[in-house]
């Protein structure tokens, strides 16, 4: 009888302790999960930023707005974006060569009959601001550094896509160019979002369009 009595006490403590470390074990199981689900406010900010710098990084990517900011001494014409013919270059200034101005042909509007396309200052964007072969951390990088950006503050950065008149032939290319993914108000607001957030840097070697 004490054999058997030690037998189920023996038992009974083995149940208890195997249920004690299943509730145990699923308690810290449920604990882990609540703490993944978790997100900062912060870091959800920051979600909604980054994905406003993904359609920032689509309009600039766009032909009409690359074509005037590449890598190179040539800009870059169509939707297929081939080099510029009549051997423009960008010049010391990126306004063409002596004899060869942009302002030579590119006058400060569209030219319906000869397809000219224009708009006030038509020039080049200095190297410093060539977007080709960027990812988005770079991208976003070269747009708020000071030495890259033309020495603009975010406030400057807002006014000059708000309101430049080259950012704005963009939306008005002159017939047969195609627009940019973005209506100029969508762009204008994404760009806000992200700079608002205080423009966090999207992460390295990832291209979104
Ligand atoms: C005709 C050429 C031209 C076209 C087209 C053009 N840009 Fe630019 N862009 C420039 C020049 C030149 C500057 C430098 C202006 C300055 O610093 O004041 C510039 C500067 C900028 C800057 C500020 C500098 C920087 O790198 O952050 C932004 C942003 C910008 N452009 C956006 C755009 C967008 C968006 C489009 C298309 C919708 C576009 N641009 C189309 C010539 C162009
Ligand atoms: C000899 C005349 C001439 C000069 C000089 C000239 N262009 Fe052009 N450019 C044209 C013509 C014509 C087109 C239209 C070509 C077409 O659409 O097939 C054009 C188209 C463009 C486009 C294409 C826009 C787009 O998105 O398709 C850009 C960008 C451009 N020029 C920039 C410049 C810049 C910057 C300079 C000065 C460094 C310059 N051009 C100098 C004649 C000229």
């Amino acid at each position: 009888v004490i054999r058997n009595t030690f037998r189920t006490a023996l038992l009974f403590s083995l149940t208890a302790a195997i249920s004690i470390g299943f509730v145990l074990a699923n308690y810290s199981r449920r604990d882990n999960g609540a703490r993944q689900e978790h997100t900062d406010p912060a870091d959800q900010d920051n979600t909604a930023a980054i994905k406003a710098f993904a359609d920032v990084a689509r309009v600039l990517r766009h032909q009409r707005c690359l074509n005037c900011h590449p890598n190179g001494d040539r800009p870059r014409v169509g939707d297929d974006r081939i080099v510029h013919r009549m051997n423009v270059q960008r010049g010391p200034e990126n306004k063409g060569m002596d004899g060869l101005h942009c302002s030579a042909c590119h006058q400060t509007e569209n030219q319906p009959g000869s397809g000219v396309p224009g708009a006030p200052t038509w020039h080049l964007a200095p190297l410093s601001m060539a977007w080709e072969g960027l990812d988005d951390h770079q991208l976003a990088q070269a747009l708020i550094d000071r030495d890259k950006n033309g020495d603009k503050s975010h406030e400057q950065l807002l006014e000059h896509v708000a309101e430049d008149p080259l950012v704005g032939w963009g939306w008005e290319p002159g017939e047969g160019r195609s627009l940019p993914p973005l209506s100029r108000e969508e762009f204008v607001a994404a760009f806000k979002t992200w700079l608002d957030a205080g423009a966090p840097l999207p992460p390295k070697g990832k291209t979104s369009y």
